[in-house]
């Protein structure tokens, strides 16, 4: 097997260490492995910077926020434009990293790359356009005005799905904005996190501006959801552990930014354009090997189009080549470890058990790729009361229901505590506007399966989270609006 650092154009991007105040630190706690999901081989041993590291690495947030909210911000986007020069001139290598270490096809993690990237430029250019407003106020002879000002050190505890992403979507805008972070990556994807790290190091990033602090999650999440210094905790995971930060942050009444679980329901109507839907569903589900949270989680048929629609996914979902994601042509790769291929077997066996068909796939592929891998799948005929329609299967599991009216269809859509994201296939002008209105989502793609952008509003209603990464929201999102009165001014 080869090395990875011998897959790294620049080897020095392997970096294995905690990155606090500028510097590369050890940690105290044992070293925690890095696997390859798709070979089990192990990549790194990462200490755990533990309690201590995170305190440090607060400790120097806090220290740097005291002269980085003061840099100016044309300084600020300066330095940030030339991180996100260098993630993109380093896109393979980071790429690597990121199929290494979660399995996605390195195609796929090399567009994840530059798509992080892009939230760096736009978060750049939205700090330099935030401003406040000249306000009338009712006390003679005086002015009042809002500013924005950072919110101060931010813990961003960041997710295995989308490596870098996720790092770059919520670091950006804050830093952005002027706070500085702490970030947390998933203990199964640091090198990507530790990568990014040197780069921001090289790109001048001052030293405690960006930290990453590597280790178990449960003492570091508690010291930077309870600590008086951090002022912002931003998170994307699950709705269960969400809502355990949001917990443990009450204690000290910090902002939160949540982005979590969604089941997202993906809608064609019957007089949608088919091959258009079935191409959707597919690219919308078997992204990431269908862990992503905006992943067509429910797809909903219009009873007059359901056979054509689930033929359509079938052949597509044929096609789909499953493999390691370094393998040319892998549309596929391994799940993030074994124990998710059990459980996203275990909800397809329910379904079946439950009344519903597999239409292909629906089996582990153990014995001829390894432990990690799925088979695409297609599950039909499944009904409400079933386990796969209310959890968010997090793999490579397409299952289509049917509706017959439109008011039926948007009652099992929203037939969820999640809403984060939905989509609707029509050529319905009026249905375009009732359903986009109708659905208790924060994000609806009509005729559309991708609704993430840099320039727009990501984020969930519901239990699918609080806050909007992205664009002019992302970076708001890390500012307190403050309003000065300023009284006595005409004599
Ligand atoms: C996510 O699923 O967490 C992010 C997906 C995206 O940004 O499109």
């Amino acid at each position: 097997m080869t090395a990875l650092k011998d897959r790294l154009n620049d080897a020095a991007l392997l970096k294995t260490e905690s990155f606090i105040a500028g510097s590369w630190h050890g940690g105290s706690g044992g070293g925690m492995d890095v696997t390859n999901p798709a070979n089990r081989q192990v990549l790194a041993t990462i200490p755990d910077a533990g309690e201590a590291g995170a305190r440090q690495a607060v400790a120097a947030a806090a220290d740097a926020f005291k002269t980085w909210k003061k840099t100016s911000v044309f300084e600020r986007a300066k330095i940030l434009r030339r991180w996100h020069d260098l993630i993109t001139e380093n896109a393979d290598d980071l790429a690597t990293l990121i199929t290494a270490e979660m399995g996605k096809p390195f195609k796929e993690a090399r567009g994840e790359v530059l798509y992080g990237a892009s939230f760096i430029t736009v978060s750049a250019e939205e700090a330099m356009r935030l401003h406040g407003e000249t306000l009338h106020v009712p006390t003679p002879g005086a002015r009042g005005w809002t500013i924005h000002q950072p919110v101060g050190v931010v813990g961003c505890i960041t997710p295995w799905n989308f490596p870098s992403a996720m790092i770059a979507r919520k670091c950006a805008p804050a830093m952005a904005a002027g706070c500085t972070v702490v970030v947390k990556p998933a203990p199964e994807t640091p090198l990507t996190a530790l990568a990014m790290a040197e780069l921001a190091s090289r790109a001048g990033i001052p030293a405690g501006v960006f930290n990453v602090v590597c280790g178990d999650a449960e003492p570091i999440g508690k010291v930077l959801t309870g600590s008086d210094d951090v002022a912002m905790i931003g998170f994307t995971g699950s709705t269960e552990v969400g809502r355990i930060l949001m917990r443990q942050a009450a204690d000290t009444i910090k902002r939160v930014a949540l982005e979590l679980g969604g089941n997202a329901p993906f809608i064609v109507m019957d007089d949608a354009d088919l091959d258009a839907a079935a191409d959707g569903i597919v690219a919308s589900r078997f992204r990431a090997a269908g862990q992503t949270c905006v992943s067509a989680n429910r797809i909903i048929a219009h009873a007059p189009i359901a056979d054509a629609l689930e033929a359509a996914l079938k052949a597509r979902i044929e096609k789909l080549k499953v493999g390691d994601g370094f393998a040319d042509g892998t549309a596929i790769g391994p799940l993030i470890h074994d124990e998710a291929v059990a459980r996203v077997d275990a909800l397809v066996r329910d379904a079946e058990k439950g009344g519903a068909r597999v239409l292909t796939g629906g089996r582990s592929l153990a014995d001829e790729l390894g432990g990690a891998f799925y088979a695409p799948t297609l599950v039909a005929g499944g009904t409400p009361e079933l386990e796969i329609f209310s959890s968010e299967i997090f793999g490579p599991v397409a299952s289509v229901y049917r509706a017959e009216s439109e008011d039926e269809i948007l009652r099992l859509a929203n037939d969820t505590p999640y809403g984060l994201a939905g989509y609707v296939y029509t050529r319905d002008v009026g249905r375009v506007h009732r359903m986009s209105e109708g659905l208790d989502y924060g994000m609806v793609g009509v005729n559309a399966a991708m609704v993430g952008s840099p320039m727009t509003p990501f984020g969930g209603m519901k239990q699918s989270g609080i806050g909007r990464e992205g664009g002019k929201w992302g970076v708001e999102e890390f500012t307190e609006l403050k309003f000065v009165l300023v009284g006595g001014i005409d004599q």
